[in-house]
């Protein structure tokens, strides 16, 4: 397949970027990913259990992924966790990452600083007005994630087929595709869009890799069309598999619940319940839609590969 803006950028293969999942998103997996020829993103959070400390995880998985590939990988920050404090920046940075995703805040807070330190930044939009405002502020890149991705989601609730080409028309950076993409279909399918390149969530966790609980790969493998649900639209929305604990809050939420409500119900530690220890039922599941299509458990190089041998056919059979 012919190269992208987003490839030259990052210095990858393949525009296939492994979205830097909150918990999950290790050393392994990233390395595994850009081994592939894709773009491997590791989360500060991931890793050891025993490295209790964040800092420290977030070095000891930078060096690990180091130790495993050759190949360029970046870090997620997340600007509601993070804020104005740099410690984890800093980090990275120190440790020669060239790449950065941010999500879930402003491109004002930090993209001036990675810059000065000649990191690529790609921001994380759910709107229009907002990718203009990240390409404002110098961002390399934009990722339009659609409300069909696993984890945080907009309260716009716009979905990738409709977001990804008004975004393209309204910027002039490259756009990577996120939300909904599990095979070569989507990946084709967000490049005609205008896409320069795509961010798979969900497809990543269902692999040998990643350092999510067994139980949590399995019930994404079992997953129906009809298994994530949208919770949490007067907090925070996020895409969860169903379980007792969505059930409980849309029940609070339709009842007219107040955010505090929602919140004695939604403790710390219920997504850490699911995705590491593997509490199904009332853990927070974090996940996509695209679930429903994920039939099993393979590497995280055989789905980068998937994408890309069936691209070339799609493309072909398009003709
Ligand atoms: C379990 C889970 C955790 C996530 N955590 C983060 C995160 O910490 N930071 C972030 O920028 N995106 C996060 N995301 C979003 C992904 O990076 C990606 O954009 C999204 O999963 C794409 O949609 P998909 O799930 O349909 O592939 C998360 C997604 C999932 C499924």
């Amino acid at each position: 397949m012919k190269k992208t803006r987003i490839c030259q950028l990052l210095g990858i293969e393949y525009p296939i970027i492994q979205g830097g999942m909150t918990l999950i998103a290790n050393a392994e997996l990233a390395a595994a990913v850009s081994n592939a020829g894709g773009m491997g993103i590791i989360n500060p959070s991931a890793g050891e259990p025993a490295v209790p400390k964040i800092p420290d995880n977030l070095r000891n998985q930078i060096r690990k992924a180091k130790s495993l590939t050759d190949k360029p990988f970046g870090v997620n920050f997340s600007i509601q966790l993070i804020g104005e404090d740099r410690t984890l920046i800093d980090i990275a940075i120190e440790e020669g990452v060239g790449v950065v995703t941010v999500g879930a805040g402003s491109p004002a807070l930090h993209t001036k600083y990675f810059k000065e330190h000649g990191v690529k930044v790609l921001h994380v939009v759910a709107s229009v007005r907002h990718a203009k405002r990240a390409e404002a502020e110098g961002v390399d890149a934009v990722i339009a994630e659609g409300y069909e991705a696993g984890g945080l989601n907009s309260p716009d609730e716009l979905t990738t087929f409709v977001l990804v080409p008004q975004v393209v028309d309204a910027v002039s950076i490259p756009v990577v595709a996120a939300g909904g993409i599990g095979d070569a279909r989507g990946f084709a399918a967000a490049l005609a869009l205008g896409a320069e390149g795509v961010q798979m969530g969900t497809r990543f966790i269902a692999t040998i890799e990643c350092i999510a609980n067994q139980s949590y790969k399995d019930a994404i493998v079992e997953a129906t069309d009809t298994a994530t649900v949208i919770m949490g639209r007067r907090l925070i929305p996020t895409r969860s598999l169903k379980n007792e604990l969505t059930k409980q809050v849309l029940e609070k939420e339709s009842a007219g619940a107040s955010p505090q409500d929602l919140l004695s119900v939604l403790a710390p530690g219920l997504t850490e319940a699911a995705l590491l220890r593997g509490d199904m039922t009332h853990g927070q599941a974090l996940c996509g839609a695209v679930a429903g299509m994920i039939k099993e458990i393979v590497s995280a190089g055989d789905v980068v590969k998937s994408l890309v041998q069936g691209y070339d056919k799609i493309v072909a059979g398009l003709k």
